[in-house]
């Protein structure tokens, strides 16, 4: 499945053994960064310039280990140097084929602990960021160590405002972004993305989080961020075994957002795909659910008189999907441990016990005879241990009664934090981290895709495992149920800009009955319904739902055409116009055929931007099926009211999109020659 269609240069073919030195340097293919290592009064130290701008002054590397002080630096030796620029092809994706384009650079640092005596530096060097690697190979085989610092750092020169929200004490990643100047970042959970007063964008993650706890930054006040990994009980932040490497630490470095959401580079710093037959038992799609209709209480996930999970409302589901088209039926309160506080009782779920009023083997047949397969539910309240106990029968019973992906859950009270060996765990700490892994892998064996709610955050992981077809692990959907305030139209526009450069996201967009009755703005959806739309193009997840409830959706048929229209695997993606937390435009052309989508949605204001169609192809002719806020939209008073209009366009013209307060518009072109 991994195309090379070139490979310049092979690291081995250029790798050069260099005299030690106390600095080396490193450029981008395009030289548009430069990033040099250095060591000094006992600190290895790196640093990176962008021209003449310094993006990261001198900042720390390295780790400490209990049993030892803080290693002190003493040298700086066997640089490698390799360049590289391939191209490989995903399975599926928001991009087919994927250019891996860098320099690297490879240092030891010698230090004065056992444990730190020659760590290996790997950086790589992409023209829009760069990422960076500890490798402790001298590590003698077997040998168990506890790593207790991080000491890598992330520091900033001049002024930057920062997107980003509370990390510490946080059960999962469901949260409002605040803008605030960077220096009051406290701790942040990554993507964290500031804009400079320079003009520059820089968005800091991890690429491969694997055995590994997830990092967080911590602001030092000062436009500094020092790596603060998410520890096991007893305050270890990771353990390990030699000799072992550490996930790649990312800095996105570009001129404006659309830099930072086209990058690629966290899916370049993974390995490649462990399951390369994974197209073949898996299809990206979009889904319906008995979902919705929980969040809004019409029906229960419990069992009773309003159990939303019986095997005659699933067929009414499965009905409608196979109706209009769509591939998927999400199925959740079909199993045992949801009567009661099911959120503190996880331990008590089965997950191979139906509820009475559920039948697994007739709706499966059901949904097989229609073309519709179901989409499994594990909600585990957060109960790791409970969960991966029943895993294997689990999976088992699902892929025994042909079930092709399953959505799970780590749903926790607030303030808490999931169990685990040892006790309480972070919900991304490194314990929580191989669950996840371990869930992903073993449902590949019995081609199973996962979708991850309350997940670790996504850090490229789905490059290697595919299978791992999205996450939630933002404020989604769900909270325009029942949030209090529910998400305000900015979260759409600053969402592309932090978690949505993770990975992609199981937001389940597209609810058409906005107003819910009349219920109050900051109780219900706050955008416009040409904004739901919008969402499909603009978040990108290889399966989307369809979250509203049936009815809703038949009742406004012109409106879903959009939706059975557009498609959730993309042949390109790009950023057309952004203002993070004001408005943003995202085009993707269609995998395996001609027509583009376009998204556009802005925040509670109005405005009208101007959008050259250049994307698309030269000398042809497309049909624009526009879906764009009606007369009088305004997510306040109006929200539902859309107007569909069709006009035939090539790449010389130019679209003005008017969005009103909360608004959006979602196109179709339909390539016609
Ligand atoms: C939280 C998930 O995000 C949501 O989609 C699901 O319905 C509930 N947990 C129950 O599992
Ligand atoms: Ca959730």
């Amino acid at each position: 499945m991994i195309a090379k269609t070139s490979l310049l240069f092979g690291f081995s073919l250029l790798a050069i053994a260099a005299p030690a030195a106390a600095r080396e340097c490193v450029q981008s293919p395009g030289r548009t960064l430069e990033l040099c290592v250095s060591v000094e009064g006992g600190e290895a130290r790196y640093e990176v310039k962008r021209g003449a701008v310094t993006v990261i002054a001198p900042s720390r590397l390295g780790l400490a280990f209990a049993g030892e002080a803080d290693p002190r630096y003493i040298g700086l030796g066997d640089a490698k140097r390799a360049a590289s620029d391939m191209t490989w092809e995903q399975p599926w994706g928001e991009q087919r084929l994927i250019r891996d384009h860098h320099s690297e650079l490879r240092v030891t640092l010698a230090g004065d602990t056992p444990l730190s005596k020659a760590v290996g530096v790997t950086f790589r060097l992409f023209d829009d960021g760069f990422g960076f690697r500890y490798d402790y190979g001298a590590i003698p085989a077997g040998q168990a160590v506890a790593v207790t610092s991080d000491h890598s750092q992330f520091r900033t020169i001049g002024a930057y405002q920062a997107w980003w929200y509370e990390g510490l004490g946080q059960e999962r990643d469901e949260y409002l972004y605040t803008q605030t100047d960077a220096r009051r970042v406290t701790l942040a959970e990554t993507p964290l993305t500031l804009k400079g007063d320079n003009g520059l964008y820089l968005s800091f993650h991890e690429a491969a989080l694997l055995d590994f706890p997830s990092m967080l930054l911590a602001g030092d006040g000062a436009g500094g961020y020092n790596a603060w990994l998410m520890p096991w009980p007893d305050g270890t932040l990771a353990k390990k075994t030699g000799p072992f490497t550490t996930p790649w630490r990312t800095v996105l470095v570009g001129e404006s957002p659309a830099a930072l959401a086209d990058s690629r580079i966290t899916l370049n710093l993974n390995e490649p795909s462990q399951l390369p037959d994974v197209g073949k038992w898996f299809k990206p799609g979009k889904y319906v659910g008995v979902w919705w209709e929980m969040h809004l209480e019409k029906s229960t996930w419990g069992s009773g008189p309003k159990h939303g999970a019986t095997t005659a409302n699933v067929k009414r589901y499965i009905d409608f999907a196979a109706k209009y088209g769509f591939t998927g039926v999400l199925v959740e309160g079909w199993n045992k441990g949801w009567d009661g506080d099911w959120i503190a009782n996880g331990d008590k779920f089965s997950f191979i016990e139906a509820y009475p009023d559920f039948d697994l083997a007739e709706i499966t047949r059901y949904g097989k005879s229609k073309g519709v397969g179901l989409i499994g539910h594990h909600e585990t309240g957060g109960a790791i241990e409970n969960y991966a106990r029943q895993l294997d029968d689990a999976l088992k019973f699902y892929a025994d009664h042909g079930v092709a992906a399953i959505k799970t859950g780590y749903v926790r009270h607030s303030g808490t934090i999931v169990d685990g060996a040892g006790g309480q765990q972070w919900f991304a700490g490194q314990y929580a981290v191989d669950h996840h892994l371990d869930v992903v892998r073993r449902a590949a064996k019995h081609h199973i895709v996962i979708d991850t709610h309350e997940p670790v955050k996504d850090t490229g992981l789905r490059r290697t495992w595919p299978n791992w077809v999205s996450r939630e692990g933002a404020r989604g959907q769900e909270f325009n149920a029942w949030g209090n305030p529910t998400n305000p139209p900015e979260h759409m526009t600053i969402l592309p800009f932090t978690r949505l450069l993770a990975g992609p996201m199981d937001f389940t967009p597209g609810i058409f009955d906005i107003s819910r009755g009349g219920k109050e703005l900051t109780r219900r959806v706050q955008s416009t319904l040409a904004t739901q739309l919008a969402e499909y193009v603009v978040v990108y997840s290889p399966i989307h739902m369809a979250a509203d409830l049936p009815e809703n959706y038949e009742k406004r048929l012109d409106a879903f055409q959009f939706i059975r229209d557009v498609p959730t695997d993309w042949e390109v993606s790009k950023t057309l116009q952004s203002a993070i937390g004001d408005y943003v435009v995202v085009a993707r052309q269609q995998r395996g055929k001609g027509d583009w989508y376009l998204g556009a949605i802005s925040d509670e204001e109005a405005r009208t931007l101007e959008q050259p169609l250049a994307f698309l192809a030269p000398g042809k002719r497309y049909e624009a099926q526009i879906y764009a806020d009606g007369p009088g939209a305004d997510y306040r008073t109006n929200p539902e009211a859309l107007a569909i209009s069709k006009r035939v366009v090539t790449n010389r013209d130019t679209l003005t999109l008017s969005l009103a307060p909360g608004g959006g518009a979602a196109i179709r072109f339909r390539l016609l020659d």
